[in-house]
């Protein structure tokens, strides 16, 4: 079995190349390197002690993509490569339209002309909108507010359509954390935007403040409350959804999150306990377009993925820091 990693060398696509490799699959990416580094492919060949190359190519080259798929002929095709910035989204729509759906629509169609019809793709818990938590795959969706989380909607849409095709849509919660070897983690090309990355700036000092965004929602401390997951589980779900998808033929739909929820505070408080370190804050206006509380229903998964995630908040928040030290070079 071979299998395609669009955005291979990103945070989630770089963690589940590691477990793909490591359970044994022949596996190679694409990625264009907007928002990560070269240096992955090494680090990747490390970790395993396994062969792996990632091509560069941006997925809207549809002559560049038939190239690679008739030279390597994949069976999957795992889709990550994406920007995900909700905030640049809404200040340069097309750009995300360009790169997330069209790019998307120029894979599909070269997929199938190469007759390779299985696909996982990463979608988000932001098309769940305002629903009652815990969500589950069952929801109805709502049409998030930002273009980000609308190219992801309309993607899914795209692929409900697509009957000759065998697709696993994974709703991610909100990843957090990093490869316990610290040779791969999030690390973005510019200032990041979710609130981990962030706090592991401002405990760096790197940021003075964290601008925590309302105390007025409706929870028990008024911080927003969201499903955080160590992204070493999130990239064991991929692995799950292969075995799965090989099984069952169709269109599939799954949360990948932890089915516990954590406010904004009490993630701070974690963080700074299990790390030792303090993080300033002040509370501001509520950033447009958050919902009060996310998280995932995670029956679903659990039963049919017999996927179960392993690491606690503790573990995520300690990873996290240990990513961010080594990345700047203190131990
Ligand atoms: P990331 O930015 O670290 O990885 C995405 C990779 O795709 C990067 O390496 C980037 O260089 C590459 N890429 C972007 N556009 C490309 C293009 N046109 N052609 C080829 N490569 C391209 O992001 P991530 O956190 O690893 O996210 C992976 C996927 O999961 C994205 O589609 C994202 O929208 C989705 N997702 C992420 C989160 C999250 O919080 N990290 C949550 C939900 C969904
Ligand atoms: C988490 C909480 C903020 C920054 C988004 C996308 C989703 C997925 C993950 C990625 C919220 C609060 C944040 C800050 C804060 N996409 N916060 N101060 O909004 O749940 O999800 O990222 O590819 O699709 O919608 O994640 O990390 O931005 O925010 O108080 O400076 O932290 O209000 O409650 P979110 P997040």
């Amino acid at each position: 079995m071979k299998i395609l990693i669009t955005g291979a060398s990103g945070f989630i696509g770089s963690h589940t190349a590691v477990e793909l490799l490591n359970s044994g699959f022949n596996v190679f990416g694409l990625d264009n390197f907007c928002n990560s580094s070269r240096k992955v492919v090494n680090n990747i060949k490390k970790i395993t002690n396994r062969n792996f190359f990632i091509y560069d190519c941006d997925i809207r080259n549809k002559e560049f993509l038939c190239y690679i798929l008739d030279k390597e002929r994949p069976n999957f095709v795992i889709h990550f490569a994406g920007l995900k910035s909700v905030e640049e989204s809404i200040l340069d729509p097309i750009k995300y339209y360009e790169n997330n759906v069209y790019g998307t629509i120029n894979l599909l169609s070269t997929m199938k002309m190469f007759k390779i019809k299985n696909l996982i793709f990463s979608s988000s818990a932001t098309v769940y909108g305002n629903t009652k938590p815990p969500f589950d795959e069952l929801a109805s969706v709502n049409i998030p507010i930002s273009p980000y989380g609308k190219s992801k909607f309309i993607v899914e849409q795209i692929l409900f359509d697509l009957f000759d095709f065998n697709t696993v849509i994974l709703r991610y919660f909100n990843p957090v954390g990093a490869h316990d070897s610290l040779l791969i983690g999030e690390n973005p090309s510019d200032i990041p935007n979710n609130l981990m990355p962030l706090i592991t700036q401002v405990a760096y000092c790197s940021l003075p403040k964290l601008k925590i965004f309302g105390d007025n929602y409706d929870t028990p401390d008024g911080t927003c409350i969201r499903d955080y997951i160590h992204v070493t589980d999130l990239a064991k779900g991929h692995v799950k959804s292969i075995d799965y998808l090989v099984a069952n033929k169709g269109t599939h739909v799954f949360n990948l999150g932890t089915g516990k929820g954590t406010s904004v505070m009490e993630l701070i408080k974690t963080f700074e306990k299990v790390n030792s370190v303090k993080i300033n804050f002040e509370i501001v206006d509520r950033r447009p377009g958050d919902v009060d509380v996310s998280y995932a229903s995670i029956e679903k998964a659990s039963e049919k993925l017999k996927w179960k995630t392993k690491f606690d908040l503790d573990e995520m928040c300690r990873s996290a820091w240990e990513w961010e030290k080594n990345k700047r070079g203190i131990s």
